[in-house]
């Protein structure tokens, strides 16, 4: 992998004019809700849960998940629990805000775990769609973007940690 700065893929700005669209979706169809809490999987989730969530108005809980595929990979498909949430689940309605669905292995795993808990509703809102690399059906409610089958870094996303800080979403390329 390269040492420049990754290509722009998704410029700051248009980020988020699209999260001031989703947010507006949202707040449109949770209206009347009281029970509402975004949950967010550590670490790539946060930077765009806390844009979307700092333009709601809906009375809104924030909590979140980590989580690790067994073997390292992200396509082992088998995913491990590292960190749980904090706040009951059942009775409330629970929107899943995710950076990225790539194999769909993580995100199938949290939304079968959210239902069995009893949640009253649960969607799927994600920034990134990449929608060749699905390995198994995640319905997505709210979709950022769709991609291609590139691997991204930045606003949240990260390459062996690096580069989540970045405003805008980048391809790391090969150097020269
Ligand atoms: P899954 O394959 O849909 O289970 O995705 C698991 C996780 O892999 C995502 O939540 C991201 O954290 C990470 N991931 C998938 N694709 C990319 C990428 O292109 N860049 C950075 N992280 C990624
Ligand atoms: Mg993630």
């Amino acid at each position: 992998m390269s040492t420049l700065a990754p290509r722009v893929l998704i410029p700051a700005d248009r980020l988020q004019a699209r999260v001031a669209e989703l947010a507006a979706a949202i707040d449109r169809d949770y209206a009347g809700s009281d029970r509402l809490t975004c949950v967010g999987v550590l670490k790539g989730s946060v930077f765009f849960l806390v844009d979307l969530v700092k333009r709601l108005q809906v009375p809104v809980a924030i909590d979140f998940f980590q989580t690790s595929s067994y073997g390292g990979g992200t396509s082992a498909g088998e995913v491990r629990i590292r960190k749980d949430l904090d706040l009951p689940v059942r009775g409330a309605d629970v929107l899943l805000v995710e950076d990225i669905v790539d194999t769909g292995y993580t995100l199938r795993t949290i939304l079968d775990l959210l239902r069995f808990r009893g949640a009253r509703s649960v969607k799927l809102c994600a920034l990134l769609d990449k929608r060749p690399a699905r390995q198994v059906d995640v319905p997505i409610d709210y979709c950022g973007f769709p991609i291609e089958d590139l691997f991204v870094v930045g606003y949240g996303l990260d390459y062996a940690e690096k580069y989540r800080n970045l405003p805008y979403i980048g391809v790391l390329e090969e150097s020269p």
